[in-house]
């Protein structure tokens, strides 16, 4: 297998890159994969995030593309951190091929001095939560990676039950009076920024993260608009829903992304509450308006995706309450690697 690093303007090179990404996708997770569509990737290759560096390697037998790396090095608030996912056809797996791209990604993070690799992966449900005997964890345990992290993706079919999501609102709406929300299609609009920004960074430390080695994210409205810049140059649009105190500050949102013209299944990506309003349904006020306002404005979306934790039971619960049901495991690998590999 001949190795290379993808270049950004070589066009047919990314649309490989691409097709590996879809056809593993759709292999592996036939029910809940939502593709990224081709200019997501481009973008993400062609300049860094504020949290990112991008890059890609393709594999090629016999002039056909048949693997992929992509390895993304974290920036300013990980400094030692990488992720990589190699991806193998399912027609060439056991030859070798992952590891290859594994090891070439491993040499791309080391010679940036990076010292954590973390690596996603999906398993169907036989394999249980762990993943014993799937291909992904028998890789990762073959490479020296543990699982740090498991996740359950669950999917639920549009249009929701009005009745469900009307008795889940109706929990605790006594605690929420003087709470408000506003629902957009769009991204978030200035004046909601830096409290937007606040609750991601809340997200981000607040959530399960197992063993994983995490970033410490502090609170920047940049990035927000860099995931916005993403998503508006790839045809994607976020569906949004923010509650605001009795005082009007923004106290907890939910977002789901959605592919403009296109009927596939949404992502919802991220629901937080604000520390000091926990515990009176504001992410279930939020998700639902979130969805209202997704059914409302795309009646062609069929259906719903999100992941959760296996151990954050309260956000599982809720998800299972509003109608999600789950598909199948995914997790994160992680591993340590040594300076040697930066030689
Ligand atoms: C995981 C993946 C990249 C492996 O690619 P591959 O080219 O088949 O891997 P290799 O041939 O290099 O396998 C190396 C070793 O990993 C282990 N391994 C790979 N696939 C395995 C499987 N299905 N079951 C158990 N162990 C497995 C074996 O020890 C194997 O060595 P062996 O073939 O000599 O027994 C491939 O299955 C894939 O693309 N999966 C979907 C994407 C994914 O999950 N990526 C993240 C991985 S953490």
């Amino acid at each position: 297998m001949h190795l290379c690093v993808v270049d950004p303007a070589d066009e047919a090179a990314v649309a490989a890159l691409h097709r590996i990404y879809v056809t593993v996708g759709r292999a592996d997770d036939p029910e809940a994969f939502v593709a990224a569509p081709v200019e997501e990737i481009l973008e993400c290759l062609r300049e860094p995030t504020a949290r990112f560096a991008f890059t890609a390697f393709l594999g090629l037998e016999d002039g056909e593309a048949v693997a992929s790396g992509w390895c993304a090095l974290a920036l300013a608030d990980a400094p030692q951190l990488a992720y990589a996912t190699p991806r193998v056809l399912p027609e060439f797996r056991r030859r070798g091929y992952g590891s290859r791209v594994l090891a070439a990604m491993e040499r791309h993070a080391g010679a940036h001095g990076r010292t954590c690799l973390q690596s996603l992966a999906v398993w169907s449900a036989d394999h249980g939560p762990d993943g014993s005997g799937s291909a992904p964890a028998g890789f990762a345990a073959a490479h020296g990676f543990g699982l740090a992290k498991a996740n359950i993706r669950l999917r639920l079919e549009l249009p929701s039950d009005p009745a469900r999501l009307d008795a889940l609102l109706g929990e605790r709406a006594a605690g929420r009076v003087g709470y408000t929300t506003r629902a957009w299609v769009g991204p978030v609009p200035a004046e909601l920024l830096p409290g937007w920004a606040v609750l991601h960074a809340v997200l981000s430390a607040d959530e399960p993260h197992g063993a994983l080695e995490r970033p410490e994210e502090t609170s920047n409205p940049n990035t927000i608009r860099d995931d916005e810049r993403i998503l508006a140059r790839s045809g994607q649009v976020k569906v949004n829903a923010a509650v605001l105190s009795p005082a009007g500050e923004t106290v907890a949102y939910s977002s789901i992304s959605t592919r403009i013209g296109s009927p596939e299944a949404a992502f919802l990506r991220g629901t937080v509450v604000h520390r000091g309003h926990r515990g009176l349904g504001l992410g279930a006020l939020a998700k639902v308006q979130a969805l209202r306002l997704l059914e409302r404005t795309r009646p062609d979306i069929s259906a719903v995706i999100t992941e959760n934790d296996q151990e954050n039971t309260h956000i599982l619960e809720l998800n299972r309450a509003m109608g999600f049901l789950p598909v199948l495991y995914s997790g994160a690998f992680q591993k340590h690697i040594g300076a040697s590999a930066a030689s």
